[in-house]
């Protein structure tokens, strides 16, 4: 399997000195601030920390459901302020339409832009059988599996035409062996498509399996503390020495930052 050559992609979003400050009830939260984060096309980057550090923020900044509080983000050098098809959420609870089956559901962004129905039969065929539900098309998402489910979500945002996939801990209620079957078919989809994908995640070993790079972050205020490259070959083999040297390296810094907090998977 070949490497897409990321390194020489041109930019396409760019994060520049983000500081996000809630308003809560008790008073103001600074979930971040002084972030910068440039993302190049075609890249596969996971946003890795502990819980409370600012990652879904981010996130929700970038898919233009949050506003920053300071700073800016562009896409393609322009100003991102509002969500948009070409940045796709995946999020952890599926998020599915309940009343509509799997096609209708795959169907739904291009039909709402009002996409001629043929075309949206051809998307919608297109991304079915390219998540595997091909099978499954007039099923509703209490009929399936939480695997399923999620890759129904995946291809309802492909079938948006996005640029950008951002997904937030989408694997992190499947259990272990269906976690390990949808990061491989995520990095297929990415490898084939030539999406830009940032991937939220508590664990070092999902983080270090599918990125290209690691952003780390840690909380108080949330901030990006270091990022490391993950030049290994894919398809990548946790069992391998090289992959160990990377996920304890990867772990060392998100500890040094993080000592003691709660709610990392540093699973090494
Ligand atoms: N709507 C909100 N109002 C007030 N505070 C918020 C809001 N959303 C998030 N926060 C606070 O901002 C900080 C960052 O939250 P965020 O959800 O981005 O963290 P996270 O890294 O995604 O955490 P987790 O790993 O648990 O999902 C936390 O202190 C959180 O309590
Ligand atoms: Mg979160």
């Amino acid at each position: 399997m070949l490497d897409r050559p990321t390194t020489i992609a041109p930019d396409i979003l760019e994060v520049s000195a983000v500081r996000k400050i809630y308003q809560a009830s008790n008073g103001p939260v600074e979930a971040l601030r002084g972030v910068n984060l440039t993302i190049r096309k075609g890249e596969f980057v996971c946003l890795l920390g502990a819980s409370g550090c600012g990652k879904s923020t981010l996130l929700r900044i970038v898919a233009g459901f949050e506003k920053a509080t300071e700073g800016s983000v562009t896409m393609y050098g322009f100003p991102v302020d509002k969500p948009g098809p070409d940045r796709g959420m995946v999020f952890q609870d599926y998020a599915l339409f309940p009343w509509l089956t799997v096609r209708d559901n795959i169907g739904f962004g291009p039909k709402h832009r009002r996409v001629a129905s043929k075309v949206v039969d051809e998307l919608t065929d297109k991304f079915m059988a390219m998540v595997g539900l091909t099978a499954f098309a007039d099923r509703y998402p209490h009929q399936l599996s939480g695997g399923m489910k999620q890759r129904v979500a995946i291809a309802r945002v492909l079938s948006n035409d996005t640029d950008v996939l951002l997904m937030d801990e989408p694997f992190g209620a499947l259990d272990a062996l269906t976690r390990s079957k949808l990061q491989e078919e995520l990095v297929e989809i990415w490898r084939t498509t030539g999406l830009t994908v940032i991937f939220v995640t508590h664990s070092v070993e999902e983080a270090v399996m599918l990125a290209d790079r690691v952003i780390v972050m840690s909380a108080g205020p949330g901030r990006i503390d270091c990022e490391i490259e993950v030049d290994l070959p894919r398809p990548r083999d946790v069992a391998s020495p090289e992959f160990n040297v990377l996920r304890r390296e990867v772990t060392q810094k998100l500890t040094s930052h993080i000592a003691g907090s709660r709610g990392v998977a540093a699973d090494s």
